[in-house]
């Protein structure tokens, strides 16, 4: 394949934008449609990014038969059209949560392999800078061996009709990017506070990996992004110590004993390496490449029902008051 790509995105609302974006400014793709519900508004997204609006997703597949469809509905709406999609046999590039049910994870996932299809899930915090550079260190053992691990990530609500909407579509992100960079989580205890506005506005979970070490998760709809280091994530090792600051903005690695530490953080003209919107760039970098190259996906859909998977134990450990095993499966 060396034409330029034909991508469609399906979802014109706010971080659709992204999506239009990035395929419309890429040398290698065409956004060849943006599909909406509403058509004043989809009118609009396709007209700032120079395609063609739609609000009939067969029609866009017939006219435009694209070689990806990029999915960014809203959280508790990725089903159905997904499945749609997989059924029409596109290669897909969807949103984080994969799905809320595991029954409609493993439906989608299934349909996806019978078909052979090329199914990428949008777990682009394994693309920021500070991640890439701890997830060296770890591989490099640089750290030594990981003996505890903390994520926390808190800010607005973003409130759905599911009361689990923080530890599913924002707190997957937490269980992906441990597991990236410590591997297995093989057993984990929750504690969610009360329902607020329907929804669990915080929670805290213990974690323990298949390696021996611990984790901590803290996950808030009541906090906010203003605040710095909203995001934080410590990986602590017998040799050395990584923590990452609000995704994007700094990586620290600090070596047992040493009070010197090493700090990366974006120079004055690498806009790229700090920008959060670049993660997905940098992803969407590598889910073309493998396209082309007929290869599996940077990050497969099935990350999103291991995440999912994990979430569902954290349920299940609220609701009985006991620990859970979560084997890979
Ligand atoms: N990976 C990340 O860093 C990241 C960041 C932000 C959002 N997201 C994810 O992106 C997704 C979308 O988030 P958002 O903030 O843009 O949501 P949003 O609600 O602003 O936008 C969703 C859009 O989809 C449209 N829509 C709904 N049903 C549709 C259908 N059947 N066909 C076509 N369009 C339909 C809605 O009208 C809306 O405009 C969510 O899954 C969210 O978790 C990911």
């Amino acid at each position: 394949m060396t034409a330029a790509l034909k991508v469609a995105v399906v979802g014109a609302g706010g971080w659709g934008t992204q999506h239009a974006r990035i395929f419309a400014g890429r040398a290698d793709t065409d956004l060849v449609g943006v599909l909406g519900r509403n058509p004043e508004r989809t009118a609009a997204r396709a007209a700032a990014f120079g395609t063609r609006p739609y609000t009939d997703l067969a029609i866009m597949l017939e006219r435009e038969r694209p070689d990806l469809v990029s999915v960014c509905l809203p959280n508790e709406d990725h089903y159905e059209v997904t499945l749609r999609l997989i059924e029409a046999g596109i290669a897909l590039l969807v949103e984080k949560p994969l799905v809320f049910e595991l029954n409609q994870a493993d439906s989608l996932i299934d349909s996806a392999e019978r078909a052979g299809i090329f199914f990428a899930i949008n777990f682009n915090h394994r693309y920021a800078e500070p991640v890439v550079r701890a997830k060296a260190a770890i591989d490099a053992g640089e750290l030594g061996e990981l003996n505890f691990l903390t994520w926390r990530f808190g800010g607005e609500p973003n409130l759905g009709a599911s009361a689990h909407g923080n530890l599913i579509e924002t707190q997957c992100h937490g269980f992906d990017l441990l597991e990236h960079l410590a591997g297995p989580i093989t057993s984990l205890t929750a504690q969610f506070g009360p329902l607020v506005d329907g929804s669990h506005r915080d929670l805290a979970l213990t974690l323990g990996f298949a390696s021996g070490a611990v984790g901590t998760m803290l996950g808030s709809y009541g906090s906010s992004y203003a605040y710095p280091g909203s995001q934080l994530v410590e990986l602590n090792g017998t040799l050395g110590r990584a923590t990452i600051e609000d995704t994007v903005r700094r990586l620290t690695i600090s070596k047992s004993g040493d009070d010197v530490a090493r700090v990366w953080q974006a120079g004055y003209f690498d806009d790229e390496a700090r920008s959060f919107h670049g993660t997905f760039d940098r992803h969407v970098e590598a889910v073309i490449t493998a396209l082309r190259a007929g290869a599996p996906p940077p990050v497969h859909a099935t990350a999103g029902r291991r995440a999912l998977q994990l979430a569902q134990a954290a349920i299940t450990s609220n609701e009985t008051g006991r620990r859970i095993e979560t084997p890979m499966d």
